[in-house]
């Protein structure tokens, strides 16, 4: 597996973390993951020392495994962690898809080569996670399940791949007509663009350098963003119908992000599991391409990463006031307006980019209005 990245993309070979422009500091570390010899995807190293990149950290997926858990909307299996039994079955059902051939041609004709045990379709639909005595219940050969794990991996880089490609990213909004010059901004855009490359900080982390700039450098913070008590995963405490507690920590849970990640025995290197307590708190810095997208008009979006935010207005006022206002508790009447509540999880709040910006009210809105403009499918209007 020591040539896994296909020229996807011969900068970054496909895997999240790897954007050319992620610079944010001259010490922003860059796993390399096309060594020779090195699977691509658990023995990364860093080669360099600072702000780190987790490949892809966990709002977006540290590993294929992750993708794969994304893609099919999983949210229990705990081998798969794709929501099925055993990471076996995905490779089973892709192997029964359509689509199979193609996959064949990229990643050869053994991709599949696997002898299934005859249950197979009636493990597979099971729910739940596995019991710890039997964590892979599809039970195969070991040269068998080596295959699948190698399969599974694959299968994981093409929806990557997928996600990287033009289809997801169409790079059609009005902000990249003004690039090509065939667009101009109102004077609001305009000045929220220059306020966003300024005065508010906000490129600092969601950059916007380079040819197709993604609006994120890929590295994470902790930007105290509050606790979302609306969220239905506080709830799940209790044992389901397998006996499966999705959230046995209940209304005490506190999202830690990627410290979480590295914390956890699912962080594949060993080495970056000391880091765990410095990155308690901290999520990748969203892409804001689309951001503002919707369905229409008044749909109603959800920020960061429990959706405490429901505009961007109460976005931009969050990152401008969060140090300024008074402390709340959360249903304040003048919650997110007048005064914040605390953090979510109080370590490692980012206190220098951010929560003091001096902005007027009409700056935040200019901000919110050039955010309207990183919206794919803009049709300039006719002449
Ligand atoms: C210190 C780095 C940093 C700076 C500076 C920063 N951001 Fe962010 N931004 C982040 C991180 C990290 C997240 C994700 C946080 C989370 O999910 O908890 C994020 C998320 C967002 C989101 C939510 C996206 C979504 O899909 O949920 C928006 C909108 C946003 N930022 C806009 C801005 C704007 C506008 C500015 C400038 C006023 C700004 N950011 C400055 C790091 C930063």
């Amino acid at each position: 597996m020591d040539r896994p990245c296909l020229g996807f993309e011969p900068h970054n070979c496909g895997l999240p973390g790897i954007n050319p422009y992620a610079v944010r500091t001259t010490k922003t570390a860059k796993l390399q993951l096309c060594q020779p010899g090195a699977g691509p995807l658990f023995r990364s190293e860093q080669t360099r020392l600072g702000r780190r990149q987790f490949l892809g950290h966990a709002r977006h997926g540290y590993s294929p495994r992750q993708s794969i858990f994304r893609a099919s909307g999983g949210t229990t299996g705990q081998s798969g962690g794709d929501g099925l039994l055993d990471p076996a079955c995905a490779v089973e059902r892709v192997s029964l898809s359509p689509y199979r051939p193609l996959f064949e041609t990229i990643w050869g004709a053994h991709a599949f080569d696997i002898r299934w045990p005859a249950d197979v379709e009636q493990i597979c639909s099971r729910g739940g996670p596995p019991s710890p005595g039997d964590p892979f219940p599809v039970h195969l050969s070991g040269p068998d399940r080596e295959r699948a794990t190698l399969t599974y991996d694959q299968i994981g880089l093409a929806i990557r791949a997928f996600e990287s490609s033009p289809e997801v990213n169409a790079f059609t909004s009005k902000y990249d007509a003004v690039r090509a010059g065939t667009a101009k901004f109102t004077a609001l855009e305009r000045r929220g663009n220059v306020l966003f490359r300024g005065k508010a900080r906000c490129n600092e982390c969601h950059r916007d350098s380079g040819e197709s700039p993604l609006f994120t450098d890929f590295t994470a913070d902790n930007l105290g963003v509050p606790r979302n008590s609306a969220q239905p995963f506080y709830a799940e405490d209790q044992p389901d119908a397998a006996g499966y507690r999705v959230n046995p920590r209940g209304a005490r849970y506190v999202d830690d992000g990627v410290g979480a990640f590295l914390a956890s025995p699912t962080n594949p290197n060993g080495k970056w599991a000391t880091l765990a307590d410095s990155y308690r708190g901290k999520f990748q810095a969203s892409s804001l391409r689309n951001v503002d997208k919707r369905p229409h008009p008044d749909f109603v979006k959800a920020y960061m990463h429990n959706g405490y935010f429901k505009s961007l207005k109460e976005v931009v006022h969050f990152y401008n006031t969060r140090d300024v206002l008074r402390r709340c508790a959360p249903n304040d009447p003048g919650e997110k307006v007048t005064c914040w509540p605390a953090p979510e999880q109080p370590a490692n709040v980012n206190t220098t980019q951010m929560g003091h910006l001096g902005l007027t009210n009409a700056e935040e809105d200019a901000i919110v209005a050039f955010l309207g403009t990183l919206s794919d499918g803009y049709e300039a209007a006719a002449p």
